[in-house]
């Protein structure tokens, strides 16, 4: 993984986003009238409902600027530089399904705006840190990993959960055999049922763009950034611990559990500090990214593991 490049981009208007945002593919609830949806920007149903701001999740900084959260990126598939949010713009995210298979009562296939149907949308500012030691703050659109656990119906048998993500003719990397594609993360069930673990669907109140994952997108701030997957085609629940795209080249700097810890460093770099997208701000990094309260308890006992890596 590269290490970051410093870029000083100005603050822009777009880091104020609105208490409420307008996102996902519902239908505005009959108690809703007199408020006012804008439609979401490319929405296929013609009707939307609002993703109001989740105040109990707060971050202790200003959102960072939408322009840098959009054209600052990790998305291998599309480049290995930051700057490939160009290139992103050829990954079709209609139709888009998503599969999901393994240890479930019932294997299927679901549309992604369907599935968008069957969920509440809600938006959470969350931080995001990259294991390069840059750090976000941003608004997600979308829903909590568990709800769509529910839906799923994994069997009792299932210990994790595996995401893979889109390898696609729109992207040029995936020529480069060497990367064991498709990228594939994972996390365990406890770890998908925590309250943060959350798929993205939108940010400051707009789709997701292609350069940031969209459709689908996971996020679970606790851990370095590189546990998210963009783009995800397939859900697969296991028994056995999955495989994962950074791990499967290089266990030992980036391995399955990858939870933020400033007192852990990367075999070639400090983690104590990170730098804030936006206003280049050098601040301590906090244990499991700030959020220990909802997830140290996940990791109690695995004491023998590499929680941190
Ligand atoms: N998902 C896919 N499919 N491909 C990638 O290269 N990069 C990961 C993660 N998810 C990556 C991915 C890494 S290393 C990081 S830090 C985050 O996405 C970056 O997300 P962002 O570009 O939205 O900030």
């Amino acid at each position: 993984m590269w290490v970051l490049r410093c870029r000083g981009w100005e603050i822009s208007e777009n880091q104020v986003t609105p208490e409420w945002v307008v996102l996902s593919r519902r239908t505005i609830l009959a108690g809703a009238a007199g408020l006012i949806a804008a439609p979401a920007p490319g929405a296929v149903s013609g009707q939307s409902a609002r993703a109001v701001r989740n105040p109990k999740y707060k971050t202790d900084h200003p959102l960072s600027a939408e322009q840098d959260v959009t054209r600052y990126n990790n998305y291998y598939e599309f480049g290995s530089n930051k700057i490939i949010w160009k290139e992103a713009q050829e990954l079709k995210q209609r139709p888009w399904a998503v599969r999901i298979e393994g240890l479930v009562k019932q294997p299927r296939t679901l549309d992604i705006d369907d599935l968008l149907k069957r969920v509440s949308p809600e938006e959470r500012v969350y931080r995001h840190r990259c294991v390069e030691a840059w750090a976000m703050i941003v608004p997600w659109t979308g829903f909590p990993l568990a709800e769509l656990l529910r839906i799923a119906e994994p069997l009792g048998s299932a210990k994790y959960v595996a995401f893979e993500t889109a390898a696609d003719k729109s992207m040029p990397e995936l020529r480069q055999s060497w990367y064991p594609w498709p990228y594939t993360e994972g996390l365990t069930i406890e770890e998908a049922q925590n309250e943060l673990a959350f798929l993205s669907t939108g940010i400051y109140g707009k789709p997701m763009p292609p350069q940031n994952g969209g459709p689908l997108r996971l996020t679970v701030p606790w851990k370095y950034g590189f546990k998210s997957g963009k783009s995800v085609v397939r859900i697969i629940f296991t028994e056995r611990r999955p495989k994962t795209f950074w791990s499967e080249l290089q266990a030992n700097e980036y391995g399955f559990w990858a939870n933020v810890n400033p007192a852990v460093p990367h075999p070639r770099w400090s983690q104590a500090t990170e730098r804030l997208l936006t206003t280049d701000e050098r601040v301590p990094t906090k244990i499991f990214n700030g959020y220990a309260e909802y997830v140290a308890a996940l990791y109690t006992d695995k004491q023998g593991e590499k929680l941190f890596v």
